[in-house]
């Protein structure tokens, strides 16, 4: 008889199969933003030909490499099982609420960088609030807009400085382009721009390998002020369900 261990290595077994067998008949597909680069954008894609030469289809729903999500999905689930590093908000969150703030500006921290763990780096601020709009305050979502680009502007009179870190990721010589310049004078000139630039302010130190914040201490704060869609997020048709669902099924072929 195989002993309790010995079973547990052959179902592991047996899974990484189908999984191999699942991934060789189907396709899973990479959009062209994420392709872009390694391919010329405005070329055909040579690897989906090829692919379906091989008698390959495209794959259509959940990608069986990546855990699969519950059938109404929270935010806590995609903290959990799609967002990467997630200490940078949860520390930030939690400096936020260790200085006393209120709930908006520490779920704004919460929620200021889910773009860049879980989807799409370039204007990360502006997807990440729209990710969350219809489902916070509009001072919440405002503010995580504005966050990315009023990180690159001094605030004396609050004592925030241009980030050092930011000297480091991007070099000395980097400036903003005039676009992003523009930005910050209509942030600026807002009634919530304190309420962005608080995000700001707690994110610059919330870089620390030794904290650990886990999710759960700000359970309460996301129950009282994140409207979780009782079909889960991505199946409530609001305006950024759809997005979601691209969370969810990054390598849906439509
Ligand atoms: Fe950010
Ligand atoms: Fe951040």
């Amino acid at each position: 008889m195989a002993s309790l261990s010995e079973r547990a290595d052959a179902l592991e077994h047996d899974m990484a199969m189908e999984l191999e067998r699942k991934v060789a008949e189907i396709q899973p597909i990479r959009s062209a933003l994420y392709v872009s680069g390694e391919y010329d954008p405005a070329s055909p894609r040579h690897d989906l030909f090829d692919a379906l030469a091989a008698g390959k289809r495209f794959l259509m729903g959940p990608d069986p490499r990546i855990p699969a999500m519950p059938a109404r999905p929270t935010l806590q689930d995609f903290f959990r099982m799609r967002f990467g590093n997630t200490q940078h908000v949860l520390q930030s969150a939690k400096l936020a609420r260790d200085a006393g703030h209120e709930d908006k500006i520490v779920l704004a921290c919460l929620l200021h960088d889910i773009s860049v763990s879980g989807f799409i780096n370039g204007d990360h601020g502006y997807w990440a609030a729209a990710l969350v709009e219809p489902y916070v305050d509009e001072e919440v979502s405002w503010a995580i807009r504005a966050h990315q680009v009023l990180r690159f502007f001094p605030d004396p009179d609050v004592g925030y400085e241009y980030p050092e870190a930011y000297i480091k990721y991007f070099g000395p010589d980097f400036t903003p382009e005039p676009y992003v310049h523009e930005a910050y004078k209509l942030f600026k000139a807002h009634k919530y721009y304190m309420t962005g630039r608080l995000i700001t302010m707690n994110d610059h130190y919330a870089f620390d390998p030794n904290v650990r914040v886990e999710l759960e201490e700000f359970e309460d704060l996301i129950a009282r002020n994140f409207r979780q869609p009782e079909e889960g997020l991505g199946f409530d048709h609001s305006p950024s369900a759809h997005m979601w669902r691209t969370i969810s099924m990054p390598t849906r072929a439509l």
